[in-house]
């Protein structure tokens, strides 16, 4: 699979979201994440549904909805996602995950299923048949400009062993917080294959996003 780049847009110019997607679309970028947070599965509160819907309406790029929320069963219908998309739940958030993943498969979206650095690896195990994509979250979510946990390449590297001994080449890991171009270069050679980049590789203050796109898909 080719390495996609998923820009964090909790981490760009929010008073000029519009003119950051046209940046994002002009450096190339593969899909756009988008962080919800409830104020309670994680201590803050990002963008909300009608956000996203409105974002949805203005940009080709995929949505990468990246559900940092409890119960997030409750909210699938709030978001107009389609084929292209993937909406990716947390495991520690919902303790009927596989039925939740199974609702958002059967709108036609696409789903994928993150784990907090704390959480064992094993929990992909008996979902595989129900994401397209596992999140390996490299911070405590929550928050842009953290710094990756100290087990996060082991992690990726586990992560993609036990995909492939249950002969699951097809899911790709993304990797989310603090994917700096060294971590990225890292965590790539550890089995990544979707970098979620904010404030440590594509919004940094008088830097081009396109040059920073181009150059951090170099290093891949
Ligand atoms: C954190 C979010 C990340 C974050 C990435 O909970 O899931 O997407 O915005 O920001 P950086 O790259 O600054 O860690
Ligand atoms: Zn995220």
């Amino acid at each position: 699979m080719k390495k996609l780049l998923s820009a964090s847009v909790m981490c760009a110019d929010l008073l000029h979201l519009e003119k950051s997607i046209r940046e994002l679309e002009r450096a190339g970028i593969d899909l756009l994440h988008l962080d919800v947070m409830d104020g309670c599965y994680v201590p803050n509160i990002t963008l909300g549904f009608d956000m996203i819907n409105a974002i949805k309406e203005i940009t080709d790029i995929p949505l990468d909805v990246h559900m940092m929320v409890n119960e997030p069963a409750k909210f699938i219908d709030m978001m107009n996602l389609g084929k292209e998309d993937y909406l990716c739940i947390h495991y520690e958030s919902d303790i009927h995950a596989q039925r939740t993943l199974a609702k958002i498969r059967d709108k036609g979206i696409k789903t994928g299923l993150a784990l907090n650095p704390q959480t064992p690896v094993c929990c992909y195990e008996n979902l595989t048949d129900y994401i397209d994509m596992a999140l390996v979250m490299t911070v405590s979510p929550g928050f842009a400009g953290q710094k990756i946990f100290s087990g996060a390449k082991e992690k990726v590297l586990k992560t993609r062993e036990l995909l492939d001994k249950l002969g699951r080449h097809d899911i790709p890991i993304e990797v989310d917080g603090n994917i700096s171009p060294a971590n990225g270069a890292m965590l790539s050679k550890a089995g990544a294959e979707i970098f979620v980049l904010g404030t440590s590789s594509l919004f940094i203050k008088d830097k081009d996003m396109k040059e920073s796109a181009e150059s951090f898909r170099a290093v891949l």
